[in-house]
């Protein structure tokens, strides 16, 4: 049985620390769902590992949905979390609901994220109401990063800071069933978690938080030589990768691939068979040229 909000509330209810890991295809899915992750998200992140852009804000509600359909096939048990790409939900809330209606049903999520506090807790409501289990996203929201002014770490002054506290309050009373809480000081990310029953999840927030979530190729080493500062490179799998490829290829320049374990045979009358006609074909050939 898949999980839903109810698995990952009931680990918050025991103490237990929520892992999530974002996910974006078949291979990173199937791998996290071996390491029994709980909850995959897949994110807007992906215009970044995946497409190759600098930001999220390319991103489509085609391309979460074309990638959520994936993660959700090849995997049985996370519950699966599509994000909402920039301007898909903040129109107004009725475009909220078509383009979260369209997640679930074409990508198979069984919630969505979005990015905003309080100004969007109305939207957030409305999609709850409906039967949506919405995660709410506050702190460094990288879709507002031309607003903001490039990603850095919120809520480090008392005003900012105390808008956190209420855009954390709004998101909970509006029936979120999470918040991400990302960049944000560890001890504001305490305070926020000592106060809201839901779980908060954090990237870049401490330790503090009822789970963290990171992002799948910053774990494992697959976005070039840049670990951001939140993140922990626990294996350096893009040099191991490249390393294999490497060897490949000078494999296949000298002849040592494929041999003939990675070849295939054919029986030996066929063959003998074949090679008399060649040479009838081209004796015949040679005749007609003379
Ligand atoms: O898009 C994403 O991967 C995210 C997480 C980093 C929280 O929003």
């Amino acid at each position: 049985m898949r999980n839903t909000i109810r698995e990952l509330q009931q680990l918050q209810a025991n103490g237990e620390p929520i892992v999530l890991v974002t996910a974006y295809d078949a291979f990173s899915a199937r791998l996290c769902e071996a390491a029994g992750v709980p909850a995959l998200l897949v994110g807007d992140s992906l215009g970044m590992v995946v497409q190759g852009h600098e930001l999220p804000i390319p991103v489509t509600l085609d391309h979460i949905i074309y990638h959520s359909a994936i993660v959700s096939r090849v995997t049985r048990t996370p519950l699966i979390i599509g994000d909402m790409p920039f301007m898909t939900y903040t129109v107004d809330p009725e475009q909220a609901l078509t383009n979260a209606g369209r997640l679930m049903q074409e990508g198979g999520v069984g919630a969505v994220k979005l990015e905003g506090g309080e100004v969007l807790s109305p939207t957030i409501r409305r999609m709850v109401d409906v039967g949506i289990p919405v995660m709410g996203h506050i702190g460094l929201m990288p879709q507002s990063v031309y607003k903001v002014g490039g990603l850095r770490v919120q809520g480090r002054d008392l005003e900012t800071a105390q808008q956190l506290l209420r855009d954390a309050q709004a998101v909970e009373d509006a029936g979120a069933f999470a918040v991400v809480l990302e960049a944000v000081p560890a001890p504001l990310a305490k305070l926020i978690s000592e106060k809201l029953r839901i779980p908060t999840i954090g990237i870049g927030a401490g330790v503090h938080c009822d789970g963290q979530v990171q992002v799948f190729h910053d774990l494992v080493g697959l976005f070039g030589d840049f670990v951001p500062r939140h993140a922990r490179r626990y294996v350096d799998a893009g040099k191991v990768i490249q390393e294999a490829v490497q060897q490949y290829a000078d494999d296949v320049r000298a002849r040592r691939f494929p041999d003939s374990e990675h070849s295939f045979a054919m029986k030996d009358d066929i063959l003998a068979a074949l090679m008399a006609d060649a040479t009838q074909m081209s004796g015949t050939e040679d005749d007609a040229a003379d």
